[in-house]
């Protein structure tokens, strides 16, 4: 490097910390495969998506959890949801539960720092009281639901609408996907630039039902699943609605002042369409498949782009390294008592990743006795009890059934755990062992894939690992029992799912 380049790029980072505080978009979605984005897979039809992912930084180890709930919880507060009693799976529209109230969540901390704010589109951290939903905790506005697997035109989950423009109920049947694009387009055009500007995007796409306007499915014409081909419809719509924003940026003449983040919220399902292929399982499981996520960042403040970066990174981390992004710094003692480390340095310059371990999830009493439990430490990964229900390796285009049917949340969940535990118990008695089950130790380096179970050869490093794991069960907090609240129920709300019974 020549000492122009680093003049370059002190100049760069000097402007980018002392220069007007630039614009964050977080772009989530929603169970989107590792091998579902043209960047990872040439197949599928993402333009938009792969051109800020190639000329930014793609994030080769970023990692979330396996399903919905705790991942947003772990963006929005950077503390791991094993410590809020978040760690079991997703939040059921009646149950009175939601992200604990007395953390501070990123937006909060954002409009400290003078940051307009805005989210646009999926919530499911909680709405049985008014105190748990996104405009009492940071957002300016809100257009989007409360929960999760919604129908994308009608808005209705179970036998309510769940569709809000502030705290309104509101009806649009139009597809998600536009609307949430529109949004984000308008926010963008009716920007004041005299404060920086927050937006949230958690786009519905592309979870399940699998719906999407025939000119999207049209695009894959050679693939033969049917869910597959609409699938990857739902996929490249997303992709459109991103490359609208992004034009609407640069017609804004706010693009170069922008920082995009993109990230999946947990693996694609693979019974829905989804695919993570090489890598092992899916989302629900806590294999690689669930919980690396397809993820890139892009625009102000890069001070090297065009490039993979390998460093490991949690959803905790985004939390502080968003705060430090906009200039601002966490409170000592919360920056102790937060999971979440500060990657700024690290994303914005393309140094060492400051992470050396994470926990994938913990939790004690799912499937018991084996639990439900996975860390990384360095290389090595240690799955230590119940992985989840996909424990293969599933190539894009084929059927993957699953007995349990998802359609309905609750059920699926119950099923996965009569039929789970009972598969358990019988390969402990047959001897078969962790292997069955995918329980055991990875070097990830190596077998990034998981195929490779090495803890009879490395009985201590599964012993300091499992002690680790023990270090982090001290402040275990026992998730809330997803117990109906009949209160909740729409017809007490003309017919939409609405706050205030908790
Ligand atoms: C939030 O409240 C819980 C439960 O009372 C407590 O265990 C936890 O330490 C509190 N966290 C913070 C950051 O105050
Ligand atoms: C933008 O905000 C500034 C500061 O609050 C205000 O003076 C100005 O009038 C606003 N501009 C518009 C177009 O609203
Ligand atoms: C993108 O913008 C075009 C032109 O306005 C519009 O026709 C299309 O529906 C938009 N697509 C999405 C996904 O928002
Ligand atoms: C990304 O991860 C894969 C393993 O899944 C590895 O083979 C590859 O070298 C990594 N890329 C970079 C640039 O580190």
């Amino acid at each position: 490097m020549t000492n122009f380049h680093i003049l370059g790029i002190l100049l760069t980072s000097f402007i980018s910390v002392h220069g007007a505080p630039r614009n964050i978009i977080f772009i989530a979605a929603d169970d989107l495969g590792w091998n579902d984005v043209g960047f990872h897979n040439e197949d599928m039809i993402t333009p938009n998506i792969d051109k800020l992912a190639n000329r930014g930084v793609i994030l080769n180890s970023s990692y979330v959890q396996p399903v919905c709930t705790p991942s947003r919880h772990s963006w929005m507060t950077g503390v791991y949801p094993f410590k809020a009693g978040l760690q079991r799976g997703v939040i059921f529209p009646d149950v009175a539960e939601c992200s604990p109230l007395n953390l501070t969540f990123l937006p909060q901390r954002l409009q400290q720092l003078g940051y307009a704010t805005h989210i646009v589109g999926k919530w499911h951290l909680g709405d049985c009281n008014w105190n748990c939903t996104p405009t009492y905790r940071g957002f300016d506005s809100f257009l989007g639901y409360y929960n999760g697997m919604e129908d994308y035109y009608t808005k209705i989950r179970n036998n309510g609408i769940d569709f809000h423009d502030g705290e309104k109920p509101l009806q649009d049947t139009a597809y998600s996907t536009f609307i949430y694009a529109q949004r984000a387009q308008n926010i963008i055009e009716e920007h004041n630039k005299s404060r920086p500007l927050f937006l949230y995007l958690p786009f519905q796409a592309v979870h399940a039902p699998i719906e999407v306007p025939q000119r999207f499915e049209d695009m894959y014409p050679h693939i033969q699943t049917d869910t597959r081909r609409k699938y990857c419809g739902m996929v490249s719509a997303l992709d459109e609605a991103i490359g609208n924003i992004t034009k609407t940026l640069i017609n804004n003449n706010m693009m170069d002042d922008t920082l995009i983040i993109f990230s999946a919220d947990n693996g694609g399902m693979v019974t829905q369409g989804g695919n993570n292929y090489p890598l092992r399982g899916g989302k629900v499981t806590l294999f690689e498949g669930g919980t690396r996520g397809a993820a890139f960042i892009f625009g102000n403040g890069l001070a090297k782009s065009g490039y993979t970066y390998d460093g490991m990174i949690h959803a905790v981390d985004w939390h502080p390294t968003i705060v430090a992004a906009a200039g601002g710094e966490l409170p000592h003692k919360e920056s102790s008592t937060i999971d979440g480390i500060n990657q700024w340095e690290a994303l914005s310059t393309g140094s060492e990743s400051k992470r050396t371990e994470f926990v994938y999830n913990l939790d004690n009493e799912q499937m018991a006795p084996t639990g439900h439990a996975a860390i990384r430490v360095g290389k090595y990964k240690l799955i230590d009890g119940y992985p989840g229900p996909f424990r293969s390796w599933y190539p894009p285009d084929q059927v993957t059934k699953d007995e349990c049917d998802c359609s309905d949340e609750r059920e699926y969940y119950n099923c996965l755990q009569k039929r789970d535990t009972v598969r358990l118990i019988d390969a402990q008695e047959k001897g078969l062992g962790g292997m069955w089950a995918g329980e055991g130790l990875y070097d990830l380096t190596v077998d990034p894939n998981e195929r490779n179970d090495i803890s009879k050869q490395h009985p201590d490093i599964v012993k300091e690992l499992k002690d680790k794991l023990d270090e982090y069960r001290k402040s275990y907090v026992t998730p809330v029992p997803d117990t109906p609240v009949p209160a909740s129920n729409p017809d007490n709300y003309d017919g939409y799912w609405m706050p205030g019974w908790c």
